[in-house]
């Protein structure tokens, strides 16, 4: 029986985000457009395979990390399929085992849900087009997007080549708080931006997502910040269309340490960066000014740092990361600009 062979694997990269979100409500809705760049070297690759049932769950999983089962993880997997269930009517009848793996070491500080949720959501939705009969159509990244969106919010971007935009925004056509889509009127200065992450501390992070998107319900400042976020998103997209660099850069700058100001000035407060992530950005900037490489930082809700600058300048800033900041991180990992998703088999 077709059913219970079918087998699929994807890869799904991580992001970064460069216009942050940061604040959502509703059903996983987002309070300000961001747009972000996909990644490539930071995956995570997603084997889905149904059988029968053994018990009468509602969604019977059986979830693994590396090969092991991974209780925690494995139970936000579950809700977010009991949850959305009507978009996987088979999980019904069938049992659905996942093999997750990341290309990035376990604690490395990199966001995995973004890649994670973002690979588990293609498998699915690939899985119900094959028993459906139906071809991908043009619409399944878009739909990819919002069933990843319904399990961690910057995953709905992580669907697309290159840059990617969330969020309704009066300014720019075609946005949706439902889904991402790509930014396609991208000029060749952007075309293969480089992102090199600089694991400063690699212990798991100090506020998860979700508590840190509450902190902005009753923020002082949340009106203003969602609507600099609107504002930033329509200037980035016409900034990556004219290749405007020192407008990205001091955009993107500006964006990282108003994330932090955001958490810094909410209730409970949190202090994310570290020492090392001070020391790195100051002579960041100071290279830049004494070599004129277009180089900048963006940061997570964390303290590591990513040095984002266009592959053209890549030995030069390599040789600076290496030898000049080698003192403010535990490793580092060079990623940059990526296709998208793929299907493995
Ligand atoms: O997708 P979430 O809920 O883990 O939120 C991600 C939030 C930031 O990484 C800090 C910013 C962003 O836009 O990715």
């Amino acid at each position: 029986e077709l059913m219970s062979k079918v087998k699929v694997t994807w890869s799904c990269p991580s992001n970064i985000a460069i216009v942050k979100y940061w604040g959502k409500k509703g059903n996983q809705l987002p309070c300000n457009s961001s747009l972000s760049l996909t990644l490539s070297n930071s995956y995570t690759t997603v084997e889905a395979e149904l059988s029968e049932k053994t018990s009468d769950e509602p969604v019977q999983l059986s979830y693994f990390f590396d090969g092991e089962i991974n209780e925690k993880f494995g139970q936000r997997v579950a809700k977010f399929l009991v949850d959305n269930r009507e978009f996987f009517p088979f999980l019904g009848e069938k049992a659905i085992t996942i093999h997750s793996s990341n290309s990035f070491p376990h604690s490395a500080g990199i966001a995995s849900s973004a890649s994670a949720f973002g690979a588990i959501s293609l498998a699915l939705l690939d899985i119900a087009y094959i028993l459906q009969g139906t071809d991908k159509d043009e619409q399944f990244y878009n739909k990819a997007s919002y069933l990843a969106r319904l399990g961690s919010g910057s995953a709905s971007r992580s669907m697309f080549p290159g840059f990617a935009l969330w969020g309704e925004n009066d300014n720019v056509k075609n946005t949706s708080n439902e889904h991402a889509i790509a930014i396609s009127d991208v000029h060749p200065v952007f075309h293969n931006m480089k992102d090199a992450i600089l694991i400063v501390e690699d212990e798991p992070k100090k506020v998860s997502s979700s508590v840190g998107h509450s902190l902005m319900n009753n923020h002082p400042y949340a009106e203003q910040r969602f609507q600099q976020a609107n504002e930033r998103t329509a200037e980035l997209v016409e900034i990556l269309k004219t290749g405007n660099m020192d407008a990205f850069i001091r955009l993107c700058e500006s964006e990282a340490l108003t994330l932090h100001a955001m958490m810094m000035t909410s209730m409970d407060y949190y202090l994310l960066v570290k020492p090392g992530t001070i020391t790195a950005i100051e002579r960041l900037m100071e290279f830049r000014k004494e070599s004129n490489v277009p180089v900048c930082f963006t940061l997570d809700a964390g303290p590591n740092v990513h040095v984002l600058y266009p592959k053209a300048y890549e030995a030069q800033v390599e040789a600076f990361i290496n030898n000049e900041l080698r003192d403010t991180y535990k490793k580092v990992i060079f990623d940059q600009e990526g296709v998208g998703p793929t299907k493995m088999n």
